[in-house]
């Protein structure tokens, strides 16, 4: 492994920091930005990226920022390119390099793989020289009593190691996303069974497929029940309990960072969970991995909202970004305190779980029947989007 992937991973996952997760695809981020009456432009996303990889001081609790390949190549208002802006910042740039989900032939119902395997090689080497230093790729995989199939924990886990192999051949950090989704009535039990066969079945590909495991980062759901569970909600002690259990059963100590995704949780659930299971792994022992976020909706959904309702509203705007972003490198340190002022979240307990996240059943967004709101622009070493793409 060269020295430098696992010093940069080793950064990423340093204590009291997190990755913000800014890559939403042109269709995801264009069903945030309608919803908050925007339109999906590139200007008003490019100026959306630009509020938050400006928040003076963001990089005191954000180690890496990852961005969709449109906003890789972007500048700021005043025509510095955002990459260099993260870099002053002390922040990395990642890119997302899958290519949104897919169908999975012979998968159950809703089942799907990741797209984005071929010309996978020359993308990387291309956003490594735009100065890219880790790289992302979603895998999902759908809970019912009888899914995930074999064939889609086998293909998804063979699919991100050979992701995380390419990405580190080109000198990028791979963080490697199997997330489980919240859609369905399971338990918080199955959910615990599945999340330690999916992590299982991705560290023994990752480990197959020769990934060096000191060069990479995991980022799984945390171990909650699903959206539609009987019994609703369990508590954050419920939810570190089962999360770090299956984290110490699967996840080797080599893997520096495991960095949640906050998959439809609010913002303060998310923050609260993080910091119960830091509290948890520091009590029970023997967790050697950063417990941190690589949060997306719970890092953006009420600044998105504030920035929405008035567009000069950037100083405040940016404010709050700090202070969600502040909150949770508390809860990855385990020194969350609700005392302490509050949750900065405005949004009131509202659940942030969007039916787009998995397989939707829409055909996938390209050609000249696209509709512009979702319709990518090509990128270098892009290729085609599908709308349920983070
Ligand atoms: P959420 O935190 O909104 O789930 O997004 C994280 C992410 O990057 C999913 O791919």
């Amino acid at each position: 492994m060269a020295a430098d992937l696992g010093s940069v991973a080793a950064k990423l996952a340093a204590p009291g920091k997190g990755l913000l997760a800014s890559d939403e695809s042109t269709g995801t981020i264009g069903k945030r930005l309608e919803k908050a009456g925007l339109p999906n432009t590139e200007d008003i996303r490019r100026a959306y990226r630009e509020l938050y990889y400006t928040t003076p001081g963001m990089g005191q609790y954000i180690s890496g920022v990852i961005m969709f390949k449109e906003t890789l190549y972007q500048s700021t208002a005043a025509g510095r390119r955002f990459v260099d802006v993260l870099a002053d910042a002390g922040i990395m740039a990642g890119i997302k390099v899958d290519e949104g989900l897919a169908p999975l032939p012979g998968g159950g119902d809703g089942e799907t793989y990741t797209k984005g395997l071929e010309g996978l090689e020359a993308a990387c080497r291309e956003y490594a020289s735009a100065g890219a230093k880790f790289a992302k790729w979603r895998a999902t995989l759908k809970v019912t009593d009888s899914l995930p199939s074999d064939l889609a924990v086998e293909r998804n886990a063979e699919d991100l190691a050979r992701y995380a192999k390419v990405c580190q051949e080109c000198g990028l950090v791979p963080v490697v996303e199997p997330e489980i989704l919240i859609d369905g009535a399971h338990s918080q039990a199955r959910f615990g069974v599945v999340t330690e066969r999916v992590l299982g079945a991705t560290v023994a590909a990752l480990w197959r497929h020769g990934v060096a495991l000191e060069g990479c980062l995991l980022k799984p759901q945390m171990v909650i029940p699903g959206a539609e569970a009987e019994g609703g909600k369990v508590s954050a002690g419920e939810v570190a309990r089962h999360t770090v259990a299956a984290l110490r059963r699967v996840v080797p100590p080599a893997i520096p960072g495991i960095m949640f995704l906050s998959g439809g949780q609010t913002e303060e659930e998310a923050t609260i969970n993080l910091d119960a299971i830091n509290k948890e792994a520091r009590a029970v022992g023997r967790c050697p991995w950063a417990l941190s976020f690589s949060f997306g909706r719970a890092l953006q959904a009420s600044v998105l909202k504030l920035w929405s309702s008035d567009q000069t509203r950037v100083t405040e705007a940016q404010q709050l970004a700090l202070a969600l972003a502040r909150v949770n490198s508390e809860a990855a340190l385990g020194q969350y305190s609700l005392a302490a002022g509050g949750h900065p979240s405005t949004l009131s307990g509202d659940s942030l779980r969007e039916n787009f996240r998995g397989w939707s059943g829409q055909a996938p967004a390209v050609g000249p029947d696209a509709a512009p709101a979702v319709a990518a622009p090509v990128q270098p070493g892009g290729g085609e989007e599908v709308v349920m793409a983070h």
